[in-house]
């Protein structure tokens, strides 16, 4: 008896290591040590289609949706509690207008949705893998996994983990700044190629847009967004106050020179249901003139 007295508490620390490597081994669940992943860092992002979640989640998505604009892409679980802790942040970026989709990798329906009940749910459209085969095409190796796609569908950056306040501030932001800046470039440098217009023209006409809109950086909403870093911008970004239509805000649209021009010729027609009191301008000439001088004070 007494000899049993002494080993109680090597057997009871044994039990202990087990429960606690039981308990690492769940959290860790969807781990498969046997992918390794190529790094993804410059490559497209993988082909793939995922459902959505459930009715009222929107999504889900596909490869081609993550075209044309820049985005996040991450990979969570209401079972993960990292996720949990990066959330507010997620939430905050997406506030700022950066669509982000989720890949709700091996939950269920049940427990997927009331998580994003319960904390909010900061996605543009959430994609249902319940078995994590399409995680394992984006080699996730442990959640959360976050991505940053630019306008080609191109991989930028990839972080494992929880996104910590740092590791915003350090990495995500400034590369989300970066695949941003390489957009308005592009667009940029399309725009003076083809449509070289006549700024004073331009400007004359931006009097039909003036009780509306402002131009200058920080310049106020009127009944309109201010258009500061329009070219680049997706279509109903959130401008610091204004309350865009949701029609604007789900249209997808990229602002270039080519893309403003068919949203001028006609706003109804290129934007159905969005909410600017304004019929267009059929004239060709004066929109590229317009553009030209959009182009000149918005960035
Ligand atoms: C009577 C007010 C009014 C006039 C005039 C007007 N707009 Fe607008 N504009 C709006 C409103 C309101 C919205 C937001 C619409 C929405 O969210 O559906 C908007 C949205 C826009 C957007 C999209 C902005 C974004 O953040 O994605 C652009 C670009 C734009 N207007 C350009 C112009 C130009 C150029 C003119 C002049 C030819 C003009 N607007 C005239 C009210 C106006």
């Amino acid at each position: 008896m007494r000899r049993f007295l002494l080993i109680l508490p090597v057997v009871f620390f044994a039990v202990l290591v087990v429960v606690l490597a039981v308990l690492m081994l769940d959290t860790e669940r969807g781990r498969d040590p046997s992918v390794i992943p190529s790094p993804l860092i410059g490559k497209p992002v993988p082909q793939f289609t995922l459902p959505a979640v459930a009715d009222e989640v929107p999504g889900g998505f596909a490869t081609d949706d993550l075209r044309g604009k820049v985005t996040m892409v991450n990979v969570f679980a209401s079972w993960c509690l990292p996720c949990l802790v990066e959330h507010p942040l997620l939430s905050r970026l997406a506030a700022d207008g950066i669509p982000i989709y989720g890949i709700n990798h091996r939950d269920t329906v049940p427990e997927a949705v009331a998580w994003l009940k319960k904390y909010g749910n900061p996605f543009t459209a959430v994609g249902f893998d319940p078995d994590g085969r399409v995680s394992v095409e984006w080699g996730v190796t442990g959640l959360p996994e976050t991505f940053i796609v630019d306008t080609n569908g191109r991989i930028t950056y990839k972080h494992t983990g929880p996104i910590t306040p740092q590791i915003l501030e350090d990495k995500v932001l400034p590369k989300l700044r970066e695949a941003r800046m390489i957009t308005r470039a592009l667009l940029g440098s399309a725009v003076t190629a083809d449509a070289q217009g006549d700024l004073e023209a331009g400007k004359k006409l931006f009097r039909a847009c003036q009780s509306c809109h402002t131009v200058a950086e920080g310049g106020p909403n009127k009944i309109g967004p201010n258009l500061f870093g329009l070219f680049g911008a997706t279509a109903g970004r959130r401008v610091a106050t204004f309350r865009h239509s949701q029609a604007m805000k789900g249209s997808g649209v990229i602002w270039s020179g080519d893309t403003l021009d068919q949203f001028l010729a006609n706003p109804q027609k290129f934007i159905p249901k969005n909410r600017m009191p304004f019929g267009g301008i059929t004239d060709k000439a004066a929109r590229e003139n317009l553009i030209a001088y959009l182009k000149s004070v918005t960035q």
